[in-house]
């Protein structure tokens, strides 16, 4: 398994990962059970601009995660994804680790994420990465982990 940034090269896959999303993956990622909301990421990160993202990608090359950071102001917002089939494995801990990691060298003050209230893996993968709560707004939780002073 491999985590490296987004390119050219992924445009295809990373059409056909986001057109196969289910829609609690998409509620849980956009929260909202909206295709539009996944067609609206497909052309944010193949424009290649400043809201980038990570993928993990697996032995014979399949997208298996995506990470997405979209810069707002100093901070970003991450929005992560793994394939069903490969969820329980550490793929989404391991694609948050490396973007914190990832942001923090480039400068950026915090990340912050927007987690259902009863999503229990990304809560699991937020407290384990030491994000704090921040804010509540109708069932949607706020996450900040700040980065550099
Ligand atoms: C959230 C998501 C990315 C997690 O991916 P993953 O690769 O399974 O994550 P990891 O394996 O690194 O860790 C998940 C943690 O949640 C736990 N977990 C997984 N499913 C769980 C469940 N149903 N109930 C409770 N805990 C669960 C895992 O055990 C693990 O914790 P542990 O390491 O302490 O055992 C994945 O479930 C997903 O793509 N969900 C749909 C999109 C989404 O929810 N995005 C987050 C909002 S942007």
């Amino acid at each position: 398994m491999t985590i490296r940034s987004l390119d050219a090269r992924d445009a295809e896959p990373l059409a056909s990962f986001l057109a196969a999303l289910r829609p609690r993956d998409l509620l849980d990622r956009f929260h909202a059970p909206s295709r539009a909301a996944a067609e609206w990421l497909l052309g944010e990160l193949t424009a290649f601009g400043d809201h980038g993202a990570l993928v993990s990608v697996d032995d014979v090359g399949a997208l298996v995660g995506l990470l997405d950071y979209a810069p707002c102001g100093e901070d970003a917002e991450l929005g992560i994804v793994v394939v069903a089939a490969r969820r329980r494995l550490g793929l989404g801990t391991a694609l948050t680790a490396a973007s914190l990691t990832l942001l923090a060298a480039r400068g950026v003050r915090a990340a912050r994420a927007f987690v259902r209230r009863d999503n229990r893996p990304a809560l699991r993968i937020l407290s384990r990465l030491r994000f704090a709560r921040t804010g509540a707004d109708e069932g949607v939780l706020t996450y900040v982990r700040r980065l550099a002073e």
